[in-house]
């Protein structure tokens, strides 16, 4: 008997009409989706798709990837670009090739588990816009999370593609948890639900080529459906994971047009083609055809989106994946937030406090919304923590998560650190073990009557109920009641071409620069001053000069708890020198007779105010919800005492250290 997944060469034939290979590798296409995600933080503009969606769909893709929760939460927050909308216009040019749609199970495309009404109106609008393979992954592998989903997506006939998130706790495939029987019987759970395909889903290119082999091979021999390989590049070793799978027999593979590939994205489509060429997996692809569409992306549309691409190192392998096990979005997510918290210096602490928070958290894979939960907490534990205590700041999400919101953990959480999550949760202090939605109260009804009279139909109120900060906000963009800020329109090629000019010109040496001061060096008579001003502090250098002292620098230690302490004024010793700090602004001052503030201890954007003007409240208590890098940080009151001033509301952008209100 022949080995049906053997390669072997049968013909070698480069034109378009070579013969069929006997079982040609099919391939998903991600450029619409994870490609522009990965490499240009989902800014893609459907208007940038559809220059090359009709050729796309010539190829022969298995599937286009086009939709999923990142694009549904940029879309409507950063490009006023209606999400359902880029489903119905791009399904006008690409009319063959069916479309694919990352969904996050019970968290649908946003972050958290929502109620299964819910979830059953976004399955059945997304089939009704034109959606047709579901690929569904939950966060903790707890398929009890796609039931609901499920059931709408068979019942809409669509296809059902199950999802099994790779991770690992060890350098390779193996350990305790994640083995490969692990893998194995999440395969056989998903066959069992009904699944028409499994994907193998490595989100952080974690999969080495012969770990992805050997679960490939197990899989194919317990299960019968089709074996589908999603492994990001980020670590470099994709390329090589795909040929070990193709030789393992995966019927599926991910990959980009290769203008999109590589980096955090995938592997590129044209050097697979050629490998395979002639062999009994060919894809049978045209690559000139492929080259035409290049053509067009580099042309007319990488030059609007190159300022997005991450390319401060001439690498493009990333390898703290190896060293970290770390998904690159998750580590440039954390690199962001240390650097508007001034704590860029702390990476190394937040890479030793993560796989400790990991399994306090019950060892979760590290995939949205999770690797945000993990990351989140893991910075705040890093900043905010001190030698007596640990988890001084804990996220909502972190709490909903001990609560068994959003699954069963694949080790129990830490008991210590649940009990502290729990205290005075307001849905209750023990955990649930149930199928989390089961607590869920529906949502859908109430949404609906939170926006009567804006939105029009289904489609507006699940972006409501699903996003309702943002989501009302774009609703009101969509129809005219509120005019979008200049950032969400879109960058043309005209002036993405100058920007560019611009650009070439600094590097020839041909602008003009501004004379920079010298800053000269330390003195031996130079004094050191500890400068106070509100609830911040700085460190000033004093030195004399022909009678007159200068500041020689000024530092603001990283990385303070920023708690609205009061600090006495000054301190005497730095009266000589001039106050203010060069580039620093001065924090807002608030008279120390309104009373105590409570300022943003990270940028973000509010949420809520859970209290108003007037209302008492004692110290503890929960005053302000601020979301920041998508977690939400419930904020304590800094005092006992009365509501005297709220500075902001839901849905404003704050700054480090903006008093958010004031308690007298
Ligand atoms: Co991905």
């Amino acid at each position: 008997m022949s080995d049906h997944n053997q390669l072997k060469i049968t013909s070698m034939d480069y034109r378009k009409d070579r013969p069929k290979a006997e079982n040609p590798l099919k391939v998903m296409d991600l450029t619409l989706r994870d490609g522009h995600q990965s490499l240009f933080a989902t800014r893609g503009r459907t208007e940038d798709m559809i220059p090359v969606a009709e050729q796309m769909d010539e190829i022969g893709f298995w599937a286009l990837e086009t939709w999923g929760g990142a694009t549904f939460d940029t879309m409507h927050r950063f490009l006023n670009e209606d999400p359902w909308e880029r489903i119905r216009t791009l399904k006008r040019y690409a009319k063959k090739t069916p479309f694919s749609m990352l969904l996050r199970a019970q968290n649908l495309v946003g972050y958290r588990n929502y109620a299964d009404d819910v979830a059953r109106a976004f399955v059945d609008r997304a089939a009704a816009n034109g959606m047709d393979i579901f690929r569904t992954f939950d966060a903790l592998n707890d398929y009890r999370n796609f039931e609901t989903v499920v059931k709408v997506i068979k019942e809409c006939g669509k296809h059902f593609q199950g999802c099994i998130c790779y991770t690992m706790t060890e350098p390779r495939l193996g350990g305790d948890v994640y083995n490969l029987d692990y893998y194995v019987k999440k395969g056989k759970d998903l066959e069992n639900m009904g699944a028409d395909t499994i994907c193998l889903k490595d989100m952080a290119g974690l999969a080495a080529p012969y770990d992805a082999y050997a679960i490939i091979k197990a899989l194919k021999k317990v299960v019968s459906i089709p074996i589908h390989l999603h492994s990001h590049f980020t670590s470099g070793m994709a390329p090589m994971t795909q040929l070990k799978a193709v030789e393992a027999g995966v019927d599926i593979v991910d990959t980009c047009m290769s203008p999109y590939a590589y980096r955090t994205s995938h592997s590129a489509i044209e050097p697979l083609v050629m490998t395979l060429l002639g062999t009994n997996r060919d894809t049978g692809f045209d690559i000139k055809a492929m080259a035409a569409i290049n053509e067009i992306l580099e042309r007319d549309i990488i030059p609007k989106y190159r300022h997005l691409l991450n390319e401060t190192k001439l690498s493009i392998i990333d390898i703290n994946v190896l060293l970290h096990q770390t998904p690159g979005g998750m580590l440039s997510n954390l690199v962001n937030q240390l650097r508007e918290m001034d704590a860029l210096d702390k990476i190394d602490q937040v890479y030793a406090e993560l796989p400790r928070v990991r399994k306090e958290l019950g060892q979760i894979p590290l995939v949205t919304p999770t690797s945000q939960i993990v990351g989140i907490q893991t910075v705040n534990n890093v900043l905010f923590d001190d030698e007596k205590e640990r988890y001084k700041m804990i996220t909502g999400q972190v709490k909903d998560l001990c609560y068994g919101l959003y699954g069963k953990t694949a080790v129990p959480i830490d008991a210590a650190v649940q009990k502290k999550a729990l205290k005075g949760y307001p849905r209750g202090e023990d955990p649930i073990t149930c199928r989390p939605a089961e607590v869920l109260e529906p949502e859908l009804e109430k949404a609906k009557e939170d926006v009567k009279g804006l939105a029009v139909d289904l489609d507006d109120e699940l972006i409501y109920a699903i996003y309702p900060v943002t989501g009302k906000r774009f609703l009101k963009w969509k129809y005219g009641k509120e005019e979008p800020p200049a950032e969400v329109k879109a960058k043309t090629l005209e002036e993405a071409k100058a920007e560019q000019e611009l650009i070439e010109k600094a590097k020839a040496g041909k602008l003009v620069e501004k004379d920079e001061k010298k800053v000269p060096l330390k003195g031996d008579d130079l004094r050191e001053f500890k400068v106070f001003v509100d609830d911040e502090y700085f460190e000033v250098g004093v030195e004399e000069i022909g009678g007159s002292p200068m500041v020689s620098y000024v530092q603001q230690p990283p990385g303070q708890m920023p708690a609205p302490v009061r600090v006495p004024a000054a301190a005497p010793a730095a009266s000589p020198a001039p106050a203010a700090p060069p580039e620093k602004p001065a924090p807002k001052a608030v008279d120390a007779a309104e009373g105590t503030p409570l300022a943003a201890p990270m940028p973000g954007m509010i949420i809520s105010y859970q209290k108003k003007i007037g209302d008492s409240v004692s110290k503890g208590e929960t005053l302000v919800i601020l979301e920041a890098m998508k977690m939400e940080n419930a904020l304590p009151s800094p005092a006992d005492g009365t509501i005297k001033a709220i500075n902001f509301s839901s849905g404003d952008n704050v700054a480090k250290g903006d008093v958010l209100c004031v308690i007298g």
